[in-house]
């Protein structure tokens, strides 16, 4: 009988989105006159249709694929070089940010991205050779799980969190932007526009985060996926605008939420060749080594019709395309974040980012905010407690929807403030 990764079992509950699917999916099942009432401003799932320029090269890869002599087998594994070059120019040259084309490595998401990248890294808690991982609280679930998935937290803890992770408050207080840990870690995971708050790092606090990096040797992987949303200029939308970032961080990128590729899949990261890591007897080795190394291993890369999709994406037409659908979404994030203000509530995000994090009124918990968003209302969310500790007491509401329903939703809102239920 095969031995299992008993870290595995160490996970405290069912992966976040899909429990609160299984929740709402219950619901529906004993309501079903309410169930075609439901909407889902839960998971971050994009809802209009790809950018015109990437169906075009989608369908134009599947014709080529369709003849000999434009037919295409396996590519580089880690994506071609007119992608890379297109992803080098359009995201980061014309930023001022120096980059190669061999740095970028082609993937299907950001979130398999932030899994696989543990697999260069050693696992075990620190005191087994692994390395200290700090995460902000609330987070994003994948970064947690992943490391619990490989060895390298403790035990569950009985209020929440594992044993060994290092969390990092992000509270209205610090405007959900952590300083820099104090005690020692060596790999950071960061994500601004923030997944769940909706908050920016600016320039100067990266820059304190770049700091800190560099003088104690360690490890910033940082998560972009949002940098579309971002509206100010003043605000950075990549680490590597920081200066001696390229020594000390990798960047995860998504299609997801810019281009609309949920379903499509692809995405890319960052691993400057200067970064690096250490052996257990000290031997400095070049991550990007090591990453090139897994990816030509257990890879073949992403398919063709959707690189030539991405490709599609860099072209003038692509470039318009994404910032409409950015745009349309953000007008989305602009209603519920008003619709929140005028309830009264305390509401972050949502001005540089697709998500708005609002704290639940009247002392409800976030799952009780959930539920009784659900059951009264037929209106999803994402309880906060899901994302951590620090997220208990708030909820956050998604901006991809369509415009009818994001402005149904922001009036279904109400029920959170008034006194009697909205619906018997
Ligand atoms: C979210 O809702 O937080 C995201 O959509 C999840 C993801 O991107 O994997």
């Amino acid at each position: 009988m095969p031995l299992v990764n008993d870290h595995y079992l160490k996970l405290a509950a069912g992966y976040f989105f899909p429990e609160i699917a299984r929740r709402v999916g219950a619901f529906a099942e004993s309501h079903p006159a309410l169930a075609p009432r439901i909407i889902r401003c839960g998971v971050g799932d994009v809802t209009e249709p790809l950018p015109p320029a990437a169906v075009a090269a989608m369908h134009a890869a599947a014709d080529e694929l369709a003849h000999r002599a434009s037919f295409r087998g396996y590519g580089p594994a880690t994506g071609h070089d007119f992608v890379r070059n297109a992803i080098v120019e359009g995201d980061f040259r014309a930023r001022g940010i120096g980059m190669d084309a061999d740095e970028i490595f082609l993937s299907d998401g950001s979130k398999p991205d932030a899994s696989a990248f543990l697999e260069i890294l050693a696992s075990g808690t620190p005191d087994r050779g692994g390395n200290r991982i700090a995460v902000c609280d609330p987070v994003y679930p994948v970064y947690v799980d992943n490391n619990v998935m490989q060895g390298n937290t403790g035990p569950a803890l009985p209020g929440g969190g594992y044993e060994g992770i290092v969390y990092l408050r992000a509270t209205p207080e610090n405007g959900f932007v952590p300083e820099p840990p104090t005690e020692p870690v060596d790999v950071a995971f960061l994500c601004f526009p923030n997944n769940p708050t909706g908050s920016v790092a600016t320039r100067e606090q990266l820059g304190r985060w770049v700091k800190w990096a560099l003088e104690h040797d360690a490890l910033i992987c940082f998560d972009a996926a949002y940098e579309a949303y971002v509206r100010d200029p003043a605000l950075p939308r990549s680490i590597f605008e920081v200066p001696g970032a390229d020594r000390c961080a990798i960047e995860f990128r998504s299609f997801s939420k810019n281009g609309g590729f949920t379903g499509v899949r692809g995405g890319y990261t960052v691993v400057p060749k200067a970064v690096e890591g250490r052996t257990a007897s000290g031997e400095r080795v070049p991550l990007h080594r090591l990453w090139t190394r897994r990816w030509s291993t257990c890879s073949n890369g992403v398919s063709w019709p959707v690189q030539r999709a991405i490709a599609a994406l860099y072209t003038p037409e692509g470039q318009e395309q994404m910032a409409a659908l950015v745009d349309f979404y953000m007008g989305n994030a602009a209603i519920l974040r008003q619709a929140c203000v005028d309830l009264g509530l305390r509401t972050w995000g949502g001005d540089h980012a697709p998500y708005v994090w609002v704290q639940c009124p009247r002392g409800l918990g976030s799952w009780e905010a959930f539920d009784l968003l659900l059951t009264r209302e037929q209106l999803v969310v994402t309880p906060g407690a899901g994302f951590g500790r620090c997220g208990e007491g708030f909820f956050r509401i998604s901006a991809f929807n369509s415009r009818e329903n994001v402005e149904e939703a922001g009036r279904r809102l109400a029920v959170l403030t008034a006194h009697e239920p909205a619906r018997a």
